[in-house]
Formats: structure tokens, C-alpha cells, sequence
């Protein structure tokens, strides 16, 4: 495995935090000391201050059987009751929880009082259909409340979510679905996107249209109005059996381990891993950095994340991390760019967002556009700024302290990834000094080593990031498949977490992360394998064979370039443009859109060693356009040439 080092690393600027804001700052120097003290003692306590124990754990970690741990597991809470209820019981019930914006413009605000009463009913409603603890829903909803309100219903009766983002395909539905034996499918009619409709209940249909599944009921949303087809019995639409629930529900506490969704992500294999999270540890992570790392102040601040509820970032710092802290936040059903360039600033204009988190694929985009659209509009409840999801060119942060910024605010760089639950390496605000392109420290309670191949630790240039001690909002696991889980994370370093990051650590102690070091990409801030489009490739007939690299793209991170060879009998069935075309939106059909080749190269020959293996490397540096490097190891060293001669 080899690390690239890029020019990040010749970055000097400092920003120290300005008096003002660490003078009001709820993170405190007093964090790391107590963790550093006792560990084990500080996480415990962060459990009983942020969350209400329906009752109370006596052990924090249990990490006999390495690496399956137990948090806080004698211990027992609700997470919707964490959520939602309390902060009602507290006397905020008319604090807005979601001040929800729709893509054409519509908009509705939900109190926590609100927000509580629909997911008791909705609670309700799942009962009613037979979901008890620890079964399976999979819920595939556009970003509307009802998405938020699922997934805290789901968890209030201790079933089990797996969200599936709306942009995934029928059959990646399908897989998600089966792999899970979800016996509810939770959807919409349709949601909106760039001022049109796309359906949704429509690729439900098409999902369970083959076979027997494991799903009982379809309940539908109505949102794009858009027309559906209906399967009596099995399709139900969720605002009529709502209305006929009871609309009081009392939340009954779990054991802290129950778990509490399941979320697919990509691996460096063709099927995606179901990432399995648990509910205290996760919620007790997700609390703690929702409130450090983004030095909420609940009663005042307005946050916005950016992320789809379809991801991590979504789960962690849309649903649970802000409302475990009673938070007051936006969501938003739209594209930045739709029907303007300027629609996140008019958001954030609107309700006066004080913190604002996005990834850096957005931010780049926004350079490219011009500061004179965020410009036009008043930014200036903006306090604090956050990056997640790549590593942010030092360009980009400092573009974003200053134009969305106003020049004087911190910017905190979050990495963490679906694996790890909740925020992992990060600055705390009006604490740290902020190093552009760094995300600089791990959070308190967190321990990060930079190892070697071989286990020993790094001190100069790049190596392998590492999770030396478990962590309360880590995945419990792979779902259905144990091993795989402890062959992926846990063997390369016994008893550590390989993460499959390639970092280096600076004289400061700050980390700079410097990309994956497996065969995952890195798109726009999502996760695709290399392997996934590869055997979406192959799998269609005018492929014989298929080699997809990450080249990296000054937008959006990486972009996914293939190189295929077609099948002899179709070679003059069509003309290597057509077969471009049809393979890019083959991807996009199969997998979803987010997968879709930024470039298909039809060639005759692909680089292989002699052993048979496709030398990625080489055609990296052929989709970046770059020279091509050492071509020794291939079994025939002329095939680079051909290719070459091909693509240019
Ligand atoms: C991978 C995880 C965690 C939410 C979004 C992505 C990369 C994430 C950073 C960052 C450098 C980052 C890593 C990681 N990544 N945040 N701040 N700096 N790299 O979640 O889909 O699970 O992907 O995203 O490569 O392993 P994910």
C-alpha cells in the first residue's frame, strides 16, 4: 500500500480562535485532561449528562471478546424518547426542532412538541403493522420531515432502520432490502429534484416486483403528487393510517447495545457492507461532538447539515447528534443550485443559520461559481463552519472562512466515516488553532495512532490511520456476516482499527488525512468501490471486461473512470461512443446516479502483472493525465502504449 503525500503538507497558515468566540466557547481545554485521566471515566460521564437512562449502566466498556464491544450494555434508554420527549418534559416543547424547506419552495416549521406527537403516532402505526424490537425497516424517503420522523418511530419501538438514499436504484434497493429481510418499506410518491419530479414509490415497485421479499407492507407518502400504481393489501398510504392511530405512545427504554439501524456502504468488494450501529455508544458520540465540535448553544444557534438523511452524515448530524441536544435545525429537500446558485445562501439568509456543515465537493463547486453569488446574500448569522466527507484543500477552507465565512470564523475539518458513527478528528472551536487542510486533533476520548505496514508507528511521512481503543459510536459490525467484519477492520493490527485511510501526523501532533489506501473512492463525498462498477460492467452484455479507477477531479474529489473492453462479437455492433454512452448509463440505471462513470475508454487491452492482476495504478495516471509510471511488473510492458495511444 502505497501513500501518496500531496502539497497540503507545505500549508503554514495558523488561525488562532478570536477572543470572543473562545470566551463563549462550550468545549474547554478541561475535555482532554479528563479524558486523558481516565477514558473510560470521561465517556461514562458524558453518557449520563447528555442522555436521560430509562436505567442507569454500571459498566462502561466491555472488550473481552475483541473487536465485538459493549458499551454502557447494563444500561437502558429509548433513543426517539433521548430525541424528543424529554426536551418537551424540560419545557422546550414550542422550540423548533426542523424548519423544514422544500425544493419548490414550500416550507413547514416542527416544534419538538410537534415532532414528538408525529413519531408517537407513527410509532403507533408500526406496531399496528407488526414491527416489534429488532425488526427491519427500510425506509427510502426524499430529505422531507417524514424521513426524520421514520427513523425516530422506527427507534422508539426498538426495530431496526436502514435507509436507503433516494438516489439509489431499484436493484441496490432490492439488495438493501433483502440483506436486511426488512418486512416494512417506508417511501414516497415522489420527491422533488431540480424543480421536477422523480419517482420513487414507482422504483419501490420495480424493487419488489421479482421474487419473493421479505416486505409485508409499502407505506407511501404523498409528496410529488406524481401518479403510482397500487398493490391492495400490500400498499398503504401513510397519512390515512396515521390518522387512525392512537396518538399516545409511551417510549419503553432498550438495553444500550439493541441495535438501532443498519447502513450500507461500499467495501473494497462488489456488495455493499451493512454498517451495524447500536444505541447508546452511538448516541452518547453523536451528542457529545454534535455539542464540542459544533459548540452549540442550543437555545439561540440555527444548524444546517447539508448531508442527505441516505448517508452517515445524515443519520449522525441531522437526526440524532442535533435532536439528542434539542437542537434547532434546518432541513432541506433541495440541490445548491436549484432554481438558482444562490438557494443555500438564501436558506441560510432565511433562518439565519449560526452553524453550517457541508462537504468540500459543494464548497469547491461554489468557488467555481464566483463569490459574487454568495455575496447578494446576508450571511452574517454564520458563527461557525465545518467540512466533512474528503480531505479540504487548504484553497477551498480558506475561500470558505472568507466568503461564507466573513473572514473571522472557525472552520472545523470533521473526519469520521460511516464506520465510525459519529465525528472522530476534529479542531474544537475557540479551542484549537486551525490549520487549514488538516483536520488536525482527535476529539477527546479518541485515540489515533499512524501506523506502517507492519504495525510500528510513523513519525515521519505517510502511513495507515489507525483506531487504537474502542470508542463508544463504533459499528458493532457487519450485518449477517461477522467475518468479514473483524477480516476488513481488525486483522491487519490485532485488536486496532484499520480504518483504510492513508494519513501523517506533523511535529504539531495534527493529522492530514491523504485518501483511501484500498480500492474505495472517493466521489463528491461518497463512497463507491472500484469493484461494485466493475462487475455493474461486466454485467452488461457488450462487456468483456472492466478496470475503474478513482482519478482525481478538481470538483468533485475523485470521478469514476472506466476502462472496458467489449465482447469480440459486439465490436462492430456499435462504435466505441455509443458503447461509452450505454455503459455510463447502464452504471447509473444499476446502481444509482452518483455511480456513473465520468468517462468510459473502450480499449482492446487492460495493464495486468504477470499474475494476472489489473495494475490500477497505471491507468490512474492515464485518466489523470499524467505520465505513465513504472510499467516493469506487467507481463507485456507495450499494452500501456496501445492504451494510451487510445485514450489521448
Ligand atoms: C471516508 C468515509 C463521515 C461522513 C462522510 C463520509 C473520507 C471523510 C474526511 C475528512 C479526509 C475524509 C475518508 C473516510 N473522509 N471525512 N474530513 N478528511 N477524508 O463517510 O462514506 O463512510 O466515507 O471519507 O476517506 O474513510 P463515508
Amino acid at each position: 500500500m502505497s501513500v501518496q503525500i500531496d502539497h497540503n503538507l507545505e500549508e503554514i497558515r495558523r488561525f488562532r480562535p478570536s477572543p470572543e468566540f473562545a470566551a463563549q466557547a462550550v468545549a474547554s481545554l478541561a475535555l482532554y485532561d479528563a479524558a486523558k485521566a481516565d477514558r473510560l471515566g470521561f465517556w461514562a460521564a458524558q453518557a449520563k449528562e447528555l442522555l436521560h437512562w430509562h436505567r442507569p449502566f454500571t459498566r462502561t466498556l466491555d472488550w473481552t471478546n475483541p473487536p465485538f464491544a459493549k458499551w454502557f450494555d447494563d444500561g437502558e434508554l429509548n433513543v426517539a424518547y433521548n430525541c424528543l420527549d424529554r426536551h418537551v418534559e424540560a419545557g422546550n416543547g414550542n422550540r423548533i426542532a426542523l424548519h423544514w424547506e422544500g425544493e419548490p419552495g414550500d416550507s413547514r416549521d416542527y416544534s419538538y412538541a410537534e415532532l414528538t406527537a408525529e413519531v408517537k403516532k407513527a410509532a403507533n402505526l408500526l406496531t399496528s403493522l407488526g414491527v416489534s424490537a429488532g425488526d427491519r425497516v427500510a425506509i427510502y424517503l426524499p430529505m422531507i420531515p417524514e424521513a426524520v420522523i421514520s427513523m425516530l418511530a422506527v427507534a422508539r419501538i426498538g426495530a431496526v432502520h436502514s435507509v436507503v438514499f433516494g438516489g439509489f436504484s431499484a436493484e441496490s434497493l432490492r439488495t438493501r432490502i433483502d440483506d436486511a429481510s426488512a418486512s416494512i418499506v417506508i417511501t414516497a410518491d415522489g420527491g422533488y429534484r431540480k424543480g421536477k419530479v422523480f419517482p420513487l414509490k414507482t422504483t419501490v415497485d420495480t424493487a419488489l416486483a421479482d421474487g419473493e421479499s421479505t416486505v409485508r407492507n409499502v407505506l407511501v407518502v404523498k409528496r410529488g403528487g406524481n401518479e403510482v400504481e397500487w398493490t391492495e393489501g400490500r400498499d398503504l398510504w401513510w397519512r390515512d393510517e396515521l390518522a387512525a392511530v392512537d396518538a399516545e405512545h409511551v417510549a419503553k427504554g432498550f438495553p444500550a447495545e439493541h441495535p438501532l439501524f443498519i447502513l450500507y456502504t461500499s467495501g473494497t468488494t462488489g456488495k455493499p457492507k451493512g454498517i451495524l450501529h447500536t444505541s447508546g455508544g452511538y448516541l452518547t458520540q453523536t451528542a457529545f461532538t454534535h455539542k464540542n465540535v459544533f459548540d452549540l448553544h442550543p437555545e439561540k444557534d440555527v444548524f444546517w447539515c447539508t448531508a442527505d438523511i441516505g448517508w452517515i452524515t445524515g443519520h449522525s448530524y441531522v437526526v440524532y447528534g442535533p435532536l439528542a441536544n434539542g437542537a434547532t435545525q434546518v432541513l432541506f429537500e433541495g440541490t445548491p443550485d436549484s432554481p438558482h446558485p444562490g438557494r443555500w445562501w438564501e436558506i441560510i439568509e432565511k433562518y439565519k443559520v449560526s452553524i453550517f456543515y457541508t462537504a468540500p465537493t459543494a464548497i469547491r463547486s461554489f468557488m467555481k461559481l464566483g463569490r459574487q453569488i454568495p455575496q447578494e446574500f446576508n450571511l452574517r448569522s454564520l458563527r461557525l463552519l465545518g467540512s466533512v466527507g474528503e480531505p479540504i484543500n487548504p484553497e477551498a477552507w480558506i475561500w470558505y472562512r472568507h466568503v461564507i465565512g466573513g473572514g473571522s470564523i472557525p472552520v472545523v475539518d470533521t473526519w469520521w466515516q460511516t464506520e465510525t458513527g459519529a465525528i472522530m478528528i476534529s479542531a474544537l472551536p475557540g479551542i484549537t488553532d486551525l490549520k487549514p487542510g488538516s483536520a488536525q486533533t482527535p476529539v477527546p476520548g479518541i485515540e489515533i495512532e499512524v501506523l506502517d505496514d507492519n504495525g510500528a508507528p510513523v513519525s515521519e511521512g505517510g502511513g495507515l490511520l489507525v483506531v487504537s481503543e474502542p470508542w463508544p459510536s463504533m459499528l458493532r459490525g457487519i450485518w449477517g456476516d461477522p467475518e468479514r467484519f473483524t477480516e476488513t477492520y481488525w486483522e491487519k493490527f490485532g485488536d486496532r482499527y484499520f480504518a483504510g485511510d492513508g494519513a501523517r501526523i506533523d511535529e504539531d501532533g495534527d493529522i492530514w488525512l491523504l485518501g483511501r489506501v484500498d480500492d474505495v473512492m472517493n466521489v463528491s463525498g461518497h463512497r463507491l468501490s472500484t469493484a461494485e462498477i466493475e462487475s455493474s460492467l461486466v454485467a452488461h452484455p457488450l462487456t468483456a471486461e472492466a478496470a475503474v479507477v478513482g482519478a482525481s477531479d478538481e470538483t468533485t474529489g475523485q470521478a469514476v473512470v472506466a476502462f472496458v473492453i467489449l465482447k469480440a462479437s459486439q465490436e462492430d455492433a456499435v462504435s466505441p461512443e455509443e458503447a461509452s454512452v450505454l455503459l455510463r448509463a447502464h452504471v447509473a440505471r444499476q446502481i444509482g446516479a452518483i455511480a456513473r462513470p465520468r468517462e468510459v475508454f473502450i480499449v482492446n487491452e487492460l495493464p495486468k502483472t504477470r499474475s494476472g492482476k489489473i495494475m490500477r495504478r497505471l491507468l490512474r495516471d492515464l485518466a489523470e493525465g499524467r505520465e505513465i509510471g513504472d510499467t516493469t511488473t506487467l507481463s507485456d510492458a507495450s499494452v500501456m502504449q496501445v492504451i494510451s495511444d487510445k485514450v489521448r
